[in-house]
């Protein structure tokens, strides 16, 4: 070696030059890979194993290849690792500090294996982990809007469409909804578990290797069920890392959603719901203000969790097969994205333990607005009167009420009648959000029988007592 330097770099050999100190720069991946040290270090115990195993190094060599990894784990864990930024990236710096442990036996721990191979198991065995602590996040938010729909059984609010009053609903029934959202978001990552559950290492560089390893062992030691089944495709997709960024980027845009509808509820235009000091912040130079920040910087947030979806797409969209280095963007994309929602979903199920909701506002926002007129108009049905006719006919006492600044529920049965004679007394039911919001009792509906159904079925789901 002529140059003592340039055997730094475990790839140096045919090199007559240093990497120059730009290049090294703005290659190295280090300062965010470091976060798959774990899994680095389990992808390549496992990988050791599976060396011994098939009779590649001997056992003495692989107890000494476990103990220096479990030695860096511990390094790492307590602080005292040293990162080398010249050695690029979390694979070699730790593989360069093993190598420095234990000498030959290190050297060993890449035989049969490439840093392409190596680090989309990485990535899969980190997102396998994190996709089950979302799981997990998701299953505590949705336990935060079960409670509250459970407290607030009962309570009745107005059911916009277009932000326009529409129809009487009960509030369980809207917190309810978004249990579902949350539900279709678990199942997602769970679908999406599937394809990244699988072991592409074994695949080497990108065309697999001449050297007789065992990739059933590796899969069994990993808990993978599957095994790549394409040397070329394993090295090069990325396809779970979009599927996982969309399921996220969703989560993120149904947690904005209801962030957006905190944001209204807790406005004095609503003065529906009010969220607990400890989740607002207030303003330096108003001292009167009380300000939803959470929820606002949870919408603002999506922003960037559908960002990171763009960048990985954009990212792949030119890429010929197989490895090639743009695939190191990947990661600070996926980093991001598993932060931000992970924080986002902590912090709304925060949010929702100190929610309340003012029952009285609530129920009053439904005696204007005309909200019932759909229940008049189904009433008119029921007396065999064709929909069409009946939207008119109720149109027009809409517009007789707008005229005598009176409610549906202001006028006589006298002057109903004059809509239509089939009206009568019993209209007065239907003309009421309570008696309203019962009647819609078909599965899926609003009526309290339905949510209470449907309470308990989200309870079970949770195996909440
Ligand atoms: N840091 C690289 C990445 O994240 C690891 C793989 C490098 N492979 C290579 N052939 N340079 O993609």
């Amino acid at each position: 070696m002529k140059n003592k330097e340039l055997s730094k770099k475990p790839w140096g050999g045919r090199f007559t030059e240093q990497t120059a100190a730009t290049a090294e720069t703005f290659s190295a991946s280090i300062h965010f890979d470091l976060r798959l040290y774990r899994h680095d270090i389990a992808g390549s115990k496992a990988h050791a194993k599976m060396l011994a195993n098939v009779g590649l190094i001997s056992d003495s060599e692989l107890e000494q290849i476990l103990g220096g990894l479990t030695e860096i784990e511990s390094e790492i864990e307590s602080n005292t690792f040293v990162f080398r930024p010249e050695l690029e990236d979390i694979h070699m710096n730790i593989e360069k500090a093993l190598v420095e442990k234990v000498g030959s036996a290190g050297e060993k721990l890449h035989t049969a294996r490439s840093r392409n191979d190596q680090v989309a198991l990485d990535i899969r065995l980190y997102l396998r982990e994190v996709s089950r602590q979302l799981i997990g996040l998701l299953e505590n938010l949705q336990k935060g809007f079960v409670l509250l729909a459970r407290e607030y059984l009962g309570c009745i609010m107005p059911g916009y469409t277009h932000l326009q009053r529409a129809q009487p609903v009960l509030l369980s029934h809207h917190l309810l909804a978004y249990f579902e959202m949350f539900k279709r978001d678990k199942e997602r990552l769970s679908d999406c578990l599937k394809r990244i559950n699988v072991l592409p290492l074994g695949s080497a560089a990108l065309a697999g290797t001449s050297l007789p390893i065992d990739r059933d062992f590796v899969a069994r030691e990993l808990g993978f069920p599957e095994i790549s089944a394409n040397s070329m495709d394993a090295v090069s997709d990325r396809d779970f890392i979009v599927e996982f960024l969309a399921a996220c980027g969703l989560i993120q845009v149904h947690l904005s959603r209801f962030s957006e509808e905190l944001i209204l509820w807790t406005s004095q235009e609503f003065g529906f719901a009010e969220i607990a000091d400890r989740y607002c912040t207030g303003s330096s130079i108003m001292p009167q203000k009380k300000n939803p920040d959470m929820p606002e910087l949870i919408r603002g947030k999506s922003g960037r969790v559908t960002g990171n979806l763009v960048a990985v797409m954009t990212l792949l969209k030119g890429l010929p097969l197989t490895y090639n280095r743009d695939l190191q963007e990947d990661k600070e994309p996926v980093f991001d994205t598993v932060d931000t929602v992970s924080q986002s979903l902590t912090v709304m199920a925060e949010v929702l333990t100190g929610l309340s909701f003012d029952r009285e506002t609530l129920h009053q926002a439904t005696d204007t607005g005309f909200m019932t007129a759909t229940d008049l108009a189904e009433y008119l049905v029921r007396k065999n009167i064709p929909f069409r006719q009946a939207h008119a006919i109720v149109g027009k006492a809409v517009a007789y009420s707008i005229e005598s600044s009176k409610e549906l529920t202001d006028l006589t049965l006298e002057e109903l009648q004059d809509f239509h004679p089939e009206i009568s007394e019993d209209v007065f039911v239907v003309l009421e959000s309570g008696g309203s919001v019962n009647s819609r009792d078909t599965y899926g509906g609003t009526a309290i029988a339905q949510v209470k159904k449907s309470l308990e079925k989200a309870e079970t789901d949770l195996g909440i007592e």
